[in-house]
C-alpha cells in the first residue's frame, strides 16, 4: 500500500556515497520508498556546475545507483532514473527561467556564500560562479515541478530550493492560472553525528569518510584508523564521547548497543577490541548487499537497464506537464 502523495526527491552524484551519506540521508529515502510513490533521480545536471570531468559523474551516478538497489530500494514504488535521460527537463527550465525573478537567485544560500567568500577575499565577486550555480534552483525546481510532486524530502541544506520551487510554482500559478501543486519540503529526522575517522562530522571535505560499500579489507583498515583518545583498555569510557560507539549505534540492533555501552562503561575493552567489534558489524550487515553492489558495479550495463526503465516511466509524467506548460505559455 502507498500513500497518495508523491515524493520526489534527487541526489547528486559528486562523490562516492559514505557512511555518513548512507545513515543521513539515503537509508532515510530507502525508508520512506516501502510505503510511498517515489520519483527519484541521480542529479547529474546539478552535478555539472562543479563537476566538468564526464567520468567521475558518471562513476558516481552509477554507485548512487547500486548502491540504492542493493541497499532494498522499492523498486515496485520508485521510478529510479538519471535527470538528464529525461529532454522535458530542459525546457521546463528553460521556460521557468521566464518566470523567476533574479533577485530570487540572488538571496540563495550557495550562491551568496560564493559571493560572501570572494568579498572577503577581495577577488570580483561573481569569481568561480558559472551560471549553473547561479541558476541551480530553477532547474531545481523543473525537477520538482514537471513530476507534480508533494513532497521532497531533503536535507536541512536543501530546504530553501524546496521553497523556492514553490515560490516559483506560485510566480507561474499567477500569470498563467493554476498549474502547479505547491510542493512541501520534508526534513528528515537529525539522525544525531554520525562522526568520520577523526570524531569531526563524516564529510567528503574533512577526507575522514568510509565508503559504504567497499571491500572489506579496505572497511577494515578504515575502522582501524578511526582517533580515539588515549584510555587504556581496563579503564572505564565514555560511550557517548566514542566515535566507535557511535558509528556502532547506526548499524546494530537496540540489544547490541546496550551491550556494547555496558562494554564501555564497565572497563576491560580496548580501543582495539572495540574497532573489532565495529567492523565485524558493519562488515556483517553489509556483506550481502556488497556482494550485488559488486556485480552490478562490474556490470553496469544492468544498472542501465533499470535507469532506463525508470527514465520511461518518468517521461510519461513529464511529457504531460511539458505539454500544459508549453500551451499555456506559447498556446
Ligand atoms: N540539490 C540537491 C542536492 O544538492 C539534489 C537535487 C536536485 C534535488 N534536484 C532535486 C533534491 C529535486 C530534491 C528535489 O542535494
Amino acid at each position: 500500500m502507498t500513500d497518495e502523495k508523491i515524493v520526489l526527491t534527487g541526489i547528486k552524484p559528486t562523490g562516492t556515497p559514505h557512511i555518513g551519506n548512507y545513515i543521513g540521508a539515503l537509508r532515510p529515502l530507502i525508508d520512506m520508498s516501502q510505503n510511498h510513490k517515489t520519483f527519484m533521480f541521480i542529479a547529474d545536471l546539478h552535478a555539472l556546475n562543479s563537476i566538468h570531468d564526464a567520468k567521475e559523474i558518471k562513476q558516481h551516478t552509477y554507485e548512487i545507483a547500486a548502491l540504492m538497489i542493493t541497499m532494498g530500494l522499492n523498486l515496485e514504488n520508485t521510478i529510479l532514473f538519471r535527470q538528464s535521460d529525461i529532454n522535458e527537463i530542459y525546457q521546463l527550465t528553460e521556460f521557468l527561467m521566464n518566470v523567476t525573478p533574479k533577485g530570487l537567485m540572488n538571496r540563495a544560500h550557495s550562491y551568496k556564500a560564493m559571493i560572501e567568500k570572494n568579498t572577503e577575499t577581495g577577488v570580483d565577486i561573481d569569481s568561480g560562479v558559472n551560471m549553473g550555480l547561479y541558476t541551480y534552483p530553477v532547474l531545481m525546481a523543473a525537477d520538482i515541478l514537471l513530476y507534480n510532486s508533494d513532497i521532497v524530502p531533503v536535507g536541512k541544506d536543501q530546504k530553501q530550493h524546496v521553497e523556492f520551487a514553490r515560490d516559483i510554482a506560485g510566480y507561474f500559478n499567477n500569470i498563467y492560472g493554476e498549474t502547479f501543486k505547491l510542493p512541501e519540503p520534508i526534513i528528515g529526522e537529525d539522525c544525531g553525528l554520525i562522526p568520520g575517522l577523526d570524531g569531526r562530522k563524516m564529510s567528503k571535505s574533512y577526507d575522514n569518510t568510509i565508503p559504504l560499500l567497499c571491500p572489506s579489507n579496505e572497511l577494515k583498515k578504515k575502522v582501524m584508523r578511526i582517533i580515539t583518545d588515549s584510555k587504556t583498555p581496563e579503564e572505564s569510557k565514555n560511550p557517548d564521547e566514542s566515535t566507535i560507539f557511535q558509528m556502532y549505534s547506526h548499524f546494530a540492533s537496540a540489544d547490541e548497543i546496550a551491550a556494547l555501552r555496558k562494554r564501555f562503561l564497565d572497563g576491560g575493552m580496548g580501543y582495539g577490541e572495540a574497532k573489532t567489534i565495529l567492523f565485524e558489524k558493519i562488515d556483517s550487515v553489509l556483506s550481502e548487499p556488497r556482494k550485488r553492489y559488486e556485480y552490478l558495479m562490474t556490470n553496469p550495463s544492468e544498472i542501465d537497464a533499470i535507469l532506463n526503465q525508470g527514465a520511461e516511466r518518468a517521461r510519461v509524467v513529464a511529457a504531460r506537464t511539458l505539454t500544459k506548460v508549453k500551451k499555456k505559455m506559447l498556446g
